[in-house]
């Protein structure tokens, strides 16, 4: 008898232990699909995204912030190749969405591009002053601006061994174009300088010059309106050579190659480059270089980009 109860006892026991084993096994099945129900893999499989595209956004964004912000928008795809572009920038995804939709035609790379520097704006429509204490690196276009008394600072005389009279460029600027003068000069070419820094008023009187014989349309081609020149940085020169000071032939010039391929050596950039029109806003300029100090201008030559988008990724983005 007492055999029996002692049986009964440790099956009572055991089937209490089985439902504890139970219990416990689906309350912790429930507790880890709850817990995967609070990650974003799951939110975004559930927002449409398949579980191979959750993974991959997943690998792009770990703010939390950014991860709320893709759930707040409709599901998309075309995400998944917007970020894996190298320039991609987070803050500029609804306006490459949008772009992307309005011009179906245009790359993923351009897309991502156009939008960085704003060109998704119409010119002179989307005015931004610019941030006038970067110093070597003001960024001003049609875009940015500079307000109409902003002078630059150390702005020296260019020697008339390097420049036609009255050319003034920043110090630093004027010191670099020295150095790069005397490097052309080993290669056998004299460069000239014939226009350099520009104050509001001169740049004014520039554009309406070209405005009055060219029309507005053709005008903002070639020229800035005041406040968006980057002569009034005092960081830029209209370089030719003493044997071709033509802007419709220097591109063709020895001299323009040896620019290209050297002038970054000494923190000048290609300011207006062909077959970036549409991202400068500007015709090709083989004559027009910036400062921008060596070792941006050797990562802007070797990234093959414009100012205009080192500014976007490399400055403005990681502020
Ligand atoms: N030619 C350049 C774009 C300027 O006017 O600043
Ligand atoms: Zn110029």
């Amino acid at each position: 008898m007492d055999k029996l109860k002692e049986n009964k006892k440790i099956l009572y026991i055991g089937i209490v232990v089985l439902i504890l084993i139970v219990v416990g096994i689906v309350g912790i099945k429930f507790y880890k699909d709850y817990q995967y129900k609070q990650t974003y893999e799951y939110k975004l499989v559930e927002h449409g995204y398949t579980l191979e595209e959750a993974k991959k956004l997943l690998d792009f964004y770990q703010k939390p912030e950014q991860l709320e912000n893709l759930l707040s928008m409709e599901k998309n795809s075309y995400i998944l190749e917007l970020v894996q572009e190298k320039y991609y920038i987070h803050s500029n995804l609804s306006r490459y969405l949008e772009y992307a939709s309005n011009n179906k035609e245009a790359s993923t790379k351009d897309v991502i591009a156009i939008v960085n520097v704003n060109a998704d704006y119409k010119y002179y429509e989307h005015d931004i002053p610019t941030d006038t204490s970067l110093g070597i690196l003001i960024n001003v276009n049609k875009y940015y601006t500079l307000p109409e008394d902003f002078e630059p600072l150390e702005i020296s005389d260019i020697s008339i061994r390097y420049s036609y009279e009255g050319n003034r460029i920043s110090s630093e600027a004027n010191d670099a174009y020295v150095s790069m003068w005397n490097a052309a000069q080993k290669s056998g070419l004299t460069l000239i300088v014939n226009s350099s820094y520009r104050d509001f008023k001169e740049q004014e009187d520039v554009y309406n010059s070209k405005k009055a014989s060219l029309g507005q349309k053709e005008a903002d081609k070639i020229a800035a309106r005041p406040g968006h020149s980057e002569h009034q940085t005092g960081l830029s020169i209209d370089v030719f050579e003493m044997s071709n000071q033509s802007t419709a032939t220097f591109k063709d010039s020895e001299a323009y190659t040896w620019l290209k391929d050297n002038a970054y050596l000494y923190g000048f950039i290609e300011r207006y480059p062909e077959g970036k029109e549409y991202l400068t806003g500007y015709s090709a300029e083989a004559w027009h270089w910036r400062y921008v100090g060596e070792e941006v201008a050797k990562i802007i030559h070797q990234e093959n980009i414009t100012f205009d988008e080192y500014y976007a990724y490399y400055i403005e983005n990681q502020a």
